[in-house]
């Protein structure tokens, strides 16, 4: 189905769907009447989800400047009208269907052309080699310490919200759950539940009853995340006791965890940063400054190492800047096999 939508000052063909979550529904658009071929993902947020889309434009209309975080040009109130186009490729021969129109919440952003991070993450016996996830988690712990850095616990991180521009550049993606904290007064203490069970804290857990600190939840979160792109499975169901797996982090027996990837080869560096990822103390995890100065992010890096670490995520007027060939030749690769 392809769609028109109008608000005061623009309009936009809605070509066709390009993905959808929990929230919204999302379209690949481009203006109408604009010599201009930029494409755009336009989000579109049922009236029921206003809460979604309010939280998410809250958070990514103060944060244009990140390359990689996904980025936010227009938001409102729209009319949402279906069409029948004859030509796919012009905007021509357009007839609305004016008795099917409804009014939306939109959000017109940055096009991340090649999707999800989680097509590209397959099984175990086909893996993304260590040297590249590295790469790419470099940068996503770059963009969450920036978000930190400015009070925002993004409290969903996992591989369906991380999007890969043209050059597979990952962008965090999905601020509906995200929440602000007072760092200034040491209230890191959040008490809505983050979205999805399997990333979650065992802190979590408690949210209604104690709360919990978003920072040390997202940081969990980014060790299921770098565990599931560089092994291609779960490290555990749940963070709970009666998880076969995740129980032994409970008891401090990590050898024992990891006993249940004996078959597949993974770096001690690796599984250290795993366990202080992962950790049932919230305290005990790593800062995001930590994980950055990782030994296995400095093995894996290698030469690289001083160049992507100083890099500023800042962002560059044109993404073209930040071209790793590496990342590219990998993932690019994955996609022909989708
Ligand atoms: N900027 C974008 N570029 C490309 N695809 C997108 C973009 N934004 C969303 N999508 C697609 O739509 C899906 C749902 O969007 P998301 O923001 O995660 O909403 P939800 O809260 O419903 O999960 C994404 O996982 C992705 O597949
Ligand atoms: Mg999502």
């Amino acid at each position: 189905m392809t769609y028109i939508l109008k608000n005061n000052v623009n309009e936009y063909v809605l070509k066709h769907k390009i993905g959808y979550g929990a929230t919204c529904e999302c379209y690949l658009g481009q203006k109408i009447n604009e010599n201009s071929s930029e494409k755009y993902a336009i989000k579109i947020f049922e009236k029921n989800k206003y809460i979604f889309y309010s939280n998410e434009v809250s958070f990514l209309s103060e944060l244009n400047d990140n390359s990689n975080i996904i980025k936010l040009y227009e938001y409102g109130q729209g009319v949402l009208t279906p069409i029948s186009n004859t030509d796919n490729n012009t905007n021509d021969n357009i007839t609305n269907d004016n008795a099917n129109e409804k009014t939306v919440y939109y959000q017109i952003m940055e096009y991340a052309i090649n999707g999800e991070l989680k097509d590209y993450v397959k099984d175990t016996s086909s893996r993304i080699p260590e040297k590249i996830s590295a790469k790419i988690f470099m940068k996503i712990v770059k963009a969450v310490k920036y978000l930190h850095e400015n009070d925002i616990a993004h409290c969903d991180l996992k591989p369906e919200n991380i999007l890969l521009d043209k050059n597979f550049n990952p962008k965090i993606n999905d601020f509906g759950f995200s929440q602000k904290f007072d760092g200034k007064n040491g209230n890191f203490l959040l008490r809505k539940r983050s979205r999805t069970p399997r990333y979650s804290s065992p802190d979590v857990r408690l949210a209604l009853t104690k709360g919990y600190n978003g920072i040390k939840n997202d940081i969990f979160s980014l060790g299921v995340l770098l565990f599931v792109i560089t092994i291609g499975n779960f490290p555990f169901d749940t963070s709970t006791y009666s998880d076969d797996k995740y129980k032994f982090i409970i008891k401090g027996r990590y050898n024992q965890f990891w006993e249940f990837f004996n078959h597949i080869k993974i770096s001690d560096e690796f599984k250290d940063l795993i366990n202080n990822l992962i950790n049932l103390t919230p305290n005990k995890r790593l800062s995001t400054d930590e994980i950055l100065k990782h030994p296995w992010l400095i093995k894996q890096l290698g030469d690289n190492y001083e160049t992507i670490c100083n890099t500023s995520n800042q962002d560059c007027t044109n993404n073209d800047d930040d071209i790793d060939k590496d990342i590219i030749d990998e993932l690019s690769s994955r996609k022909k096999l989708l």
